[in-house]
């Protein structure tokens, strides 16, 4: 039995195209989401585990703290838990857990582009929990949550974790949360995972680590290319350039050509010649502070319900009410 739902994907015909676009553009740019092939993800799982990379660790603490309260907005009645690029699920399950504990009323409904993620976290869920019901949506992000709309008329708590919003920039956040809005009800509840301004060495080191990890994460971007495009990428010639900018909270990382060269992209039929210390664009992890993030919620339609921090105040989930 296959109960995934799929909304429509274009994902694989435009992945070529986004590269094309930002490889001939000034100053050239490539789009981070597509980090996220088989070895990326494995990367990704990688970075997560390293020890700069407190970001994890701080959101794994904050549900572990505050799941109690998460819950009792949800007044005691029926709810859906949806859960926005779902993942591996590792955090969430820490709220399922105890929210099946207190006996609560909910259906998971995890929604990805990836089917392969989907089906295996289903599989793991239903094996630990064969009494909580999970609905996976396949697709992008707007399309799930209408076809969810159409499934369900429950009261919807929706979980958009990690610091995700941090690869927007605070106008396209803005603009993707009142999106977000647009398919809730009012009362229905949103839980961001924000990762707030601190000490920039700390917030540099978690994007430069000592290991490499993050270097070979951006790198395997352009080994992607190589192999889905049929590109000649020198990944030796680039170097993994982060930066942090404490006013802007914005974390910048690059990949800096150190030699003149040409890369050539069978796939595109297209050259790409590269200036002595130009760089590539790869992605943006946005910092916020609080009065970004109240910005953020009242520009978007809903109101901060309630501010969740660890310990060191690194990190912070926030429940947005839909009003
Ligand atoms: C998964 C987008 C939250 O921006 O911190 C980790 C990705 N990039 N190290 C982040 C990432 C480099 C991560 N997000």
């Amino acid at each position: 039995m296959d109960s995934t739902f799929s909304t429509e994907s274009t994902i694989n015909q435009t992945f070529a195209e986004d590269v094309r676009q930002g490889l001939t553009s000034d100053p050239k740019f490539l789009l981070s989401r597509y980090f996220y092939d088989a070895a990326g993800d494995k990367l990704f799982q990688k970075i997560m585990e390293l020890p700069e990379y407190y970001l994890t660790g701080c959101e794994f603490e904050i549900l572990q703290t505050h799941w109690s309260s998460i819950l009792r907005q949800m007044d005691g009645l029926p709810f859906d838990l949806v859960e926005l690029g779902a993942g591996d699920g590792l955090k969430t399950r820490i709220l399922i857990r105890q929210f099946l504990a207190q006996k609560a009323d909910f259906h998971y409904l995890p929604i990805d582009i990836s089917g392969s993620v989907l089906a295996h976290l289903r599989n793991v869920l239903n094996e630990k929990w064969p009494e909580l019901p999970v609905t996976p949506v396949e697709g992008e992000y707007f399309s799930a949550l209408h076809e969810i709309d159409r499934l369900s008329d429950r009261r919807k708590l929706v979980l958009f974790l990690g610091s995700n919003i941090g690869n927007m920039d605070q106008e396209r956040a803005a603009g993707f949360l009142q999106k977000l809005r647009d398919r809730l009800h009012p009362d229905d509840l949103l839980l961001v995972g924000f990762d707030l301004k601190k000490d920039p060495e700390v917030i540099l080191a978690a994007y430069n680590d000592s290991q490499g990890v993050t270097r070979d994460f951006n790198l395997n971007l352009l080994r992607r290319i190589n192999r889905e495009l049929g590109a000649d990428f020198d990944l030796s010639a680039f170097r993994h350039w982060p930066v942090y900018n404490p006013l802007s909270g914005d974390t910048k990382s690059y990949l800096v050509s150190e030699k003149e060269q040409t890369v050539r992209i069978k796939a595109l039929e297209l050259e790409v010649p590269f200036r002595k210390w130009e760089s590539i664009d790869m992605e943006l992890s946005k910092k916020y502070d609080r009065p970004e993030i109240e910005w953020l919620a009242e520009h978007a339609g809903f109101e901060v319900e309630n501010w969740f921090f660890d310990e060191k105040q690194y990190f912070a989930d926030v429940l947005f009410r839909a009003i």
